[in-house]
């Protein structure tokens, strides 16, 4: 009984490892935040208060890792990072963006006003329900632990101009790669993660 028992443990032990990488452990609560989060991202919302009310071809400075794009995912990922590791960069990065765009807004810009003040509130949301399913300590691996470590430099050499609007584009499509099950509905397998499937959607989801 006892060998039988221990069989068990073994093949569920077993089965565990077996689970595909991408089945973490988002709570609905969480989802339904990040899905709030999504529809304010829409590409309307982004077109309209991140470009048009902007002057042409302005740009903010970031650091180079504050853009993360959905070939960082894959790079990362190839250099021994997993999903977990990714999330958590996602969450800090996109607190970083939203915020940069909001220092360079004044009190009264219709875009903080109407769009930015709000979306950094959702965000919060997001970020307290993220906290709190996941709030293990963690080693990073070396290629996401130097990523922390640039983020926080204060001496921070080399800054990069972007536009608003790119820097929250990539947001969402990193969004939608990362969390996918968040957003996997009625079976349909979008291969978020592909820059193809963006490519094909432009103009509808962009
Ligand atoms: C984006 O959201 C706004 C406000 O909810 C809505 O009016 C608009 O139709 C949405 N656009 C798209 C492309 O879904
Ligand atoms: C904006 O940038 C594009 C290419 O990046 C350039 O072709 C265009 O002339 C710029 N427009 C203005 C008003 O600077
Ligand atoms: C994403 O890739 C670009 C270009 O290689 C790099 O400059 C940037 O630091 C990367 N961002 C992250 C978060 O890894
Ligand atoms: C993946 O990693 C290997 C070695 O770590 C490297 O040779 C290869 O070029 C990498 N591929 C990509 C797409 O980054
Ligand atoms: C997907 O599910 C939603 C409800 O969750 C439903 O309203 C919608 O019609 C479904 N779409 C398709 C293509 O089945």
């Amino acid at each position: 009984m006892v060998r039988f028992e221990a069989w068990l443990l073994k093949g569920l032990l077993g089965l565990m490892w077996a689970l595909p990488i991408w089945m973490s452990s988002l709570t609905p609560q969480f989802c339904t935040s990040l899905e709030t989060l999504k529809d304010q991202l829409n590409l309307t919302l982004r077109r309209r208060y991140l470009k048009h009310n902007f002057p042409i071809n302005y740009t903010i400075e970031v650091r180079y890792e504050e853009v993360f794009r959905l070939n960082n995912i894959s790079k990362l990922m190839n250099d021994s990072a997993d999903v977990r590791d990714l999330q958590d960069l996602w969450v800090r990065i996109t607190e970083t963006d939203i915020k940069r765009i909001l220092e360079v807004l004044p009190e009264r810009h219709p875009t903080r006003r109407k769009y930015l003040a709000n979306l950094d509130s959702l965000f919060a949301i997001v970020q307290q329900s993220y906290q709190s399913q996941n709030s293990d300590e963690r080693d990073y691996p070396e290629s996401i632990e130097n990523i922390w470590v640039r983020l926080g430099d204060r001496d921070y050499q080399g800054w990069k101009s972007v536009r608003p609007k790119s820097l929250l584009d990539t947001c969402y499509r990193t969004m939608h790669c990362l969390f996918k099950e968040c957003f996997l509905r009625n079976g349909s397998q979008y291969d978020y993660c592909n820059i193809q499937h963006w490519r094909q959607a432009k103009g509808t989801q962009g």
